[in-house]
């Protein structure tokens, strides 16, 4: 049979379209689909640095019906393999295999999560089997695993805390390139010694200094008074700076063993607060309360009460500050209340520091030097 010229045009370019758009379609069908929770990935090539993936959930597994919906989406939806087979290129840079480790939007990641994701990290990287470790996290309370994990990591090999803003069934995700990166870095000799990284937006940020500053932008993480270590530009990883604050093998904080953490609030400072907050939080058997004070971590006079009451009961009592960045400094006021400073730890963070220092001593002038020294 003679086929015209216009028929074999027609065909000629829906077999073009359908080979170009095979990989968009099988990944979109997968990703609405996929969820699984344990899996393992073996790459081909042994001489590559060998990566671990530790996946928890987020947007960066998020997946929506619609291509357009980066706000309404399910975070937390595809499970690992799926991330790893989004991204072949990794397999050209490192000798991935996967883990689920929860598959939870980061909202939902609670200590239980966080220990059992350090014990894993620890036992993983103690192996020679292993290099590095990228953990693919939800944007929300990324900065708080990152910050935990890089006080209780007990190696120098790289691990890399990556997330997504859109997605992955959004156009022009965001997570398979951050993904991407974040596997150069973590198979980067360079990156040994530096401390648990973030990977978002081409930068590569110190987990104790960077923050999520927007709420849906994909240029989120910032890391503004101490910048960043470095950036991923042109296929290259390139580092610049360094944290001087101690991290990783380097800390007093060990979580093994450890399977529940102190409980530490925070409360955040406002015009006619009230002091009830701290009696409340103490009744609920805190043993730390971090404040999200005013300005340079200042507490209202209220405030000063309930704080001065929850010191008497035994209770760790530090002052963080809602403003966003600077350094908590020292006040007169810490000498008769009996309040810390948090140095410059954003309160999220600073929660994260006292939960760990209190498994070692209720000490105030030994956790002091710890916000001095983390
Ligand atoms: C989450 O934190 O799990 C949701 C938001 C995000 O990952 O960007």
């Amino acid at each position: 049979m003679k086929l015209s010229v216009q028929w074999k045009q027609k065909w000629c370019i829906s077999m073009l379209t359908a080979v170009l758009l095979m990989p968009v379609m099988s990944y979109s069908v997968s990703a609405a689909t996929e969820t699984s929770t344990t899996s393992q990935t073996t790459a081909v090539q042994t001489s590559l640095p060998k990566i671990k993936i530790l996946a928890t959930g987020g947007t960066i597994a998020g997946s929506s019906e619609s291509n357009t919906d980066v706000t309404g989406y399910k975070a937390g939806a595809l499970g690992i393999d799926v991330l790893i087979n989004a991204v072949p290129e990794m397999k050209k840079v490192a000798d991935i295999s996967g883990e689920q480790i929860a598959n939870v939007g980061s909202p939902d990641i609670d200590n239980a999560v966080l220990l059992q994701l350090a014990n894993r990290i620890n036992e993983l990287l103690a192996s020679d089997d292993v290099d590095g470790i990228v953990v693919t996290h939800g944007t929300d309370t990324l900065e708080e695993t990152a910050y935990f994990l890089d006080l209780v990591v007990k190696s120098d090999k790289p691990v890399v805390v990556v997330g997504a803003m859109r997605p992955a069934t959004a156009i022009s995700a965001d997570g398979s390139f951050n993904l991407y990166n974040a596997v150069k870095i973590a198979s980067n000799p360079e990156a040994t010694g530096k401390g648990v990284m973030i990977a978002l937006n081409d930068r590569i940020g110190a987990a104790r200094y960077i923050t999520k500053t927007n709420t849906t932008g994909t240029d989120t993480f910032k890391s503004v008074e101490q910048g960043y270590l470095g950036v991923v530009s042109g296929d290259k990883v390139y580092f610049y700076n360094q944290s001087t604050r101690k991290h990783t093998a380097n800390t007093i904080f060990d979580v093994k063993g450890i399977t529940e953490l102190p409980q530490v609030d925070i409360l955040y400072e406002y015009q006619n607060n009230g002091s009830y907050l701290y009696d409340a939080a103490v009744a609920s058997g805190a043993k730390g309360i971090v404040v999200a004070g005013s300005g340079n971590g200042s507490l209202s006079t209220r405030s000063s009460e309930g704080a001065a009451r929850a010191v008497d009961q035994g209770v760790t009592v530090v002052r963080s500050t809602r403003t966003g960045s600077g350094v908590v400094t020292p006040l007169d006021s810490d000498a008769e209340i009996g309040t810390l400073y948090a140095d410059s730890l954003n309160p999220q963070k600073a929660r994260i520091l006292l939960m760990l220092a209190l498994t070692q001593t209720k000490d105030p002038t030994t956790i002091q030097s710890y916000f001095e020294a983390y």
